[in-house]
């Protein structure tokens, strides 16, 4: 057998140049540097946890796939900056300081699959401020201790959306219209909010009675008379004292619904808890999921 040449210095320059141009070129990443306080990595993750940013970072590779600036004092998102970033699959931006989101805020971020805004002073949400977010699958937005009012229509256009988490606001109430007829929703997180259970939320208790499957320790902390018990409990009595005088189908419709309960109530309350943790947890690792086959594609 003979034995390669040795390659010569020339060759060798021309090889790695050859590397380099392949390498890069692909990959705007590479180029476009990395903001400071940030760590890029090859996998197009970018990490400002915790490195006291009251800026948006500037100079984001292009490509990013992850951004993560939780931890900082980031009052704002600059919407131009931010759709820019059109590969986004992950963006996490808990525990800032945001005040306000907008519709033009998430313009054109089609891929994004797991947004965090937890942990803010969010005061409320508007119609379509998620409107763009079609491939959006889990939306944390709890501990925002302001947040009392959210739009009915908020969610309204987020088809993929598979776990929502308002717990531990200042909601009194939630119009349901919308979050009904999310195909995919399997969990809602509800929990920590001085619910006001009265006819407004008549619609919200019902529903959190018969989804046996998104429960949570949801409480009522108003009217006096029901303070202290779960939605899922006042459901059917707001129903009753809500519609006076009942016709043939709210007959038909107790009965439905208490064959429902009563199947739900044998197989399902006492695992309560756990259910909604391994949801998340599911919803979660699905989102993590999501966001590889994304960032493989
Ligand atoms: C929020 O971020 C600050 C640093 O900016 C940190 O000290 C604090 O522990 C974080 N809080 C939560 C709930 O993560
Ligand atoms: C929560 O909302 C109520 C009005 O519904 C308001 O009076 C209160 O100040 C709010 N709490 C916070 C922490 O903003
Ligand atoms: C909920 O919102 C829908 C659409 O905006 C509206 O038609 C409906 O009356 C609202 N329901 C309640 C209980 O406010």
């Amino acid at each position: 057998m003979r034995l390669l040449p040795a390659p010569s210095s020339q060759s060798l320059r021309l090889l790695f140049l050859f590397i380099f141009v392949m390498g890069v070129a692909p990959y705007p990443a590479l180029t476009a540097g990395c903001p400071d306080r940030c760590v890029c990595d090859d996998q197009l993750v970018v990490q400002c946890a915790g490195q006291e940013l009251t800026l948006f970072p500037n100079d984001l590779p292009l490509a990013t796939r992850q951004l993560i600036i939780s931890n900082n004092h980031i009052g704002e998102l600059p919407a131009l900056q931010l759709n820019y970033l059109s590969d986004l699959v992950y963006l996490d931006v808990s525990n800032n300081t945001l005040m306000e989101i907008s519709e033009s805020t998430f313009g054109n971020l089609r891929k994004l699959a797991y947004l965090d805004l937890s942990f803010n002073t969010l005061t409320q949400l508007e119609d379509r401020t998620f409107g763009p977010l079609s491939s959006l699958v889990m939306l944390r937005l709890t501990d925002n201790l302001g947040l009392n009012e959210i739009h009915p229509d908020a969610f309204s256009e987020n088809i993929a959306l598979q776990v929502l988490d308002v717990s531990r606001n200042n909601l009194t109430t939630l119009n349901i219209s919308s979050l009904i007829a999310l195909p995919s929703l399997r969990s809602l997180g509800l929990s920590g909010n001085p619910w006001r259970c009265d006819c407004e939320t008549e619609d919200l208790c019902l529903w959190v009675q018969i989804e046996g499957f998104k429960c949570t320790k949801e409480m009522c902390q108003g009217p006096p008379e029901v303070s202290g018990q779960r939605l899922a409990e006042v459901g059917m009595q707001l129903r009753a004292d809500c519609h006076q005088g009942l016709g043939y189908w709210d007959y038909l419709f107790f009965i439905a619904i208490g064959f429902v309960i009563f199947s739900w109530h044998a197989g399902v309350s006492a695992g309560c808890e756990q259910l909604e943790e391994n949801q998340i947890k599911k919803g979660r690792r699905e989102s993590r999921e999501d966001t590889l086959q994304g960032a493989m594609e």
